[in-house]
């Protein structure tokens, strides 16, 4: 999901969050909404709308209160809790319409305070886990009409199990915003014209001039000064609160921040029908114990970074996907992630923001990269190369079973996490786990400042740009990039890598960007674009790969099936007589990867894995270089050729071919490339 708030001029209160929303769409789109604070008639106004931005622009467009408005609060949805109906999407309401949020992440104990507030008198009109927010922060204010929003916001989010990123807006402070996260991010975007809180940076691209990140339990406020316009913001860390139990407290403690006379009891709320039986008392008294706290949330500095992604690296520039963009525009943004990781005096590669850890790195007992999706697979790529080149013994693992298999993990270890967005909630909590075991974590992650790479010991940036497509491509190979360059300087440093050898293999890997370049030539593209028509029918693919190109053919598999909905599966060439060949007939497109040059072992015996596919007529598409061309062209139906590389850097250019061929095929069965059904890019809850 992803989340956006702008406290700004009338007109453009809503457009920002539109546009944000828009951007923003990757993070899903099962329905998006807004709700804002006219500036005329400053009433809570909401829209919601099931699917698109786009829907929700239209329902929208030409409606006075949403063109002028003090501020607003807006979401696209990834549905978790409930269908994704209108009546589940967000912005989500308290019962008398006045507060409303957006809330990104996991309210875990949603149901029981659901039940408690059900219990004296409150509706839930949705499914949801973050109705219970606005619902809790309102029923702050009518047990303490004078609490300011921000510790409202507090005292309910301190009732919360979970994680959140959540931005709140109050018809009774139309010149107020206030945000909170723990778990999820949440950016704070500041320009002459405003104040904007949103989940990533890209929202706020040309808009904001300069942001910060929001730190884990932080509460932001954001300010307008009616008289002056001027704005300001606060922030807040809920982290640094310590309470003892109310019932160790005395009464005159409690009240000692807050005014008794201006909090209504216990009974006067009663009377009004909203409180009245057992459990709420019980919940009352924590939260008196809770006031106390609010009135105290210490402030914290955070520091302001300049936004300086360009508005054109998160547009399509006349591209029909974002995907195609970006999977064309991989010889650029590999240089670009090459960039000062040569070192220019000894032309040895580097990664200098390794160089305070490498020597534990060294010294590891083990490595083990966590990651999820298609970071999975360069996880694994990432495992042929540390074990092949750095000698270093290593394990991948799905993030996902990984944090929940109680893991042994020894203070020599090394985890490292592979994720584009830096979000992913299970790849956040390997982390988190490692990091409490005393082993050392990496990270090698795209979106800059995110989560993970703030938790890790030491991140690496693939610098390739933002990725908007939910299939990932460029990522991926930066990715795989990064592992190259680390498992060089690994055997490198350890010895297994002569510094001649260290030499040769940084040019080799400067080559890359090139190599991918020819793959991407006008007479390539027309080809893989008539293949991918002639197989747009198909039901069933299989990728088979060996070595280096058996995670090739996992991803390209996943690729294939998360952008076109056809079923495919990637399989280590070997294996695949151990189960697959029973699928075989002519109806099965087999995309087999068989570079020749440098590979003579493994391309010998993926040659026999072709033949047998031959046998039972499948239709062979190969991979393979100049050398394989001739040999492959007598056995498969079809053979695109890639340059030749040493065998570690072949998957760089092997994938490459078969994303183009995952996108057309997609294309060619018009499906929502960028916004796949059911996907989201950045997945924040486990
Ligand atoms: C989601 C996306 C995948 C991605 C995976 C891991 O499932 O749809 O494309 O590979 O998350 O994301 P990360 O940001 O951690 O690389």
């Amino acid at each position: 999901c992803g989340i956006i708030a702008s406290l700004m001029a009338g007109d453009q209160t809503v457009a920002v969050a539109l546009e944000g929303l828009r951007r923003m769409e990757y993070r899903g789109y099962d329905s998006a909404g807004v709700a804002c604070i006219p500036n005329l008639e400053r009433t809570l106004e909401v829209e919601k709308k099931k699917g698109k931005v786009i829907n929700l622009s239209s329902a929208v467009a030409g409606r006075p209160s949403f063109k002028d408005a003090s501020v607003a609060v807006a979401h696209t949805r990834w549905a978790t809790h409930g269908p994704p109906t209108d009546r589940n999407s967000h912005p989500h309401c308290s019962n008398d319409n006045k507060i409303a949020i957006v809330h990104n992440g996991i309210i875990e104990n949603y149901q029981q305070l659901k039940e408690e507030l059900q219990s004296v008198g409150y509706d839930f009109v949705s499914d949801t886990d973050s109705e219970i927010l606005a619902v809790l922060i309102r029923h702050q204010q009518l047990q303490d009409p004078e609490l300011p929003l921000e510790a409202a916001v507090s005292l309910a989010l301190a009732e919360c199990n979970g994680a959140w990123a959540v931005c709140v807006i109050d018809e009774a402070n139309p010149d107020i915003l206030v945000g909170a996260r723990k778990g999820s991010p949440l950016i704070l975007g500041r320009s002459r014209d405003g104040l904007m809180l949103a989940s990533d940076a890209t929202a706020v691209a040309g808009i904001a001039d300069e942001v910060i990140y929001l730190e884990e339990d932080d509460v932001v406020t954001c300010t307008r000064e009616p008289i002056s316009g001027e704005y300001s913001y606060s922030i807040g860390s809920m982290a640094d609160h310590h309470f003892s139990d109310y019932s160790s407290d005395s009464c005159e403690s409690i009240s000692s921040g807050t005014s008794s006379e201006s909090k209504p009891s216990l009974e006067s709320v009663t009377s009004e029908g909203m409180l009245g039986n057992r459990p709420i008392a019980a919940r009352a008294r924590s939260m008196k114990k809770l006031f106390r706290r609010s009135t105290s949330t210490p402030r914290v500095e955070r520091s302001p970074v300049q936004l300086n992604m360009k508005v054109e690296t998160i547009q399509k520039n006349g591209y029909k996907h974002f995907m195609l963009k970006e999977i064309m525009e991989q010889p650029k943004v590999l240089r670009e992630c090459l960039r000062s990781r040569i070192n220019e005096q000894t032309g040895f590669l580097q990664l200098p923001s390794l160089d305070n850890v490498m020597d534990r790195i060294l010294a590891a007992r083990r490595i083990i990269i966590c990651a999820c999706g298609t970071s999975w697979h360069s996880g694994l790529v990432g495992e042929y190369l540390i074990e092949g080149l750095g000698r270093i013994p290593v394990e991948v693992e799905y993030a996902s079973e990984f944090r929940y298999r109680s893991p042994l993990l020894f203070k020599d270890d090394v985890v490292i996490v592979t994720s584009q967005s830096g979000e992913t909630a299970d790849t956040l909590e390997a982390i988190r786990i490692a990091n409490k075991a005393g082993a050392l974590t990496l990270g090698i992650v795209n979106v800059v400042g995110s989560s993970i790479a703030r938790e890790t010991s030491a991140v690496v940036y693939l610098q390739v740009g933002p990725e908007i497509g939910v299939a990932s491509t460029k990522a991926f190979t930066g990715q795989v990039l990064v592992l190259t360059m680390l498992a060089v300087i690994l055997g490198h440093r350890n010895g297994n890598i002569t510094d001649a050898e260290a030499l040769d293999y940084a040019r080799q890997v400067q080559e890359i960007p090139d190599k991918v370049a020819e793959i991407l030539t006008p007479e390539n593209l027309a080809s893989l674009k008539r293949l991918s028509a002639s197989l747009r029918y198909a039901k069933n693919f299989l990728y088979l790969g060996r070595g280096f190109n058996f995670p090739v053919a996992l991803e390209s598999a996943l690729k294939l099936k998360e952008v076109s909905y056809v079923h495919a599966e990637g399989y280590p060439a070997a294996e695949m007589k151990h189960g697959p060949i029973s699928l075989i007939d002519q109806q099965m497109p087999v995309c087999v990867i068989a570079p020749k040059r440098h590979h003579e072992g493994n391309y010998e015996k993926v040659r026999s894995n072709i033949q047998e596919v031959v046998a039972r007529s499948g239709n062979v598409i190969a991979i393979t270089d100049e050398d394989g061309r001739a040999d492959l062209a007598t056995l498969a139906e079809h053979v695109m050729v890639v340059p030749s590389t040493a065998e570690w850097l072949s998957p760089l250019v092997s994938c490459i071919p078969l994303q183009l061929l995952s996108y057309w095929i997609a294309d060619y069965r018009g499906c929502e490339i960028d916004s796949p059904r059911n996907l989201a890019k950045s997945v924040t809850v486990e």
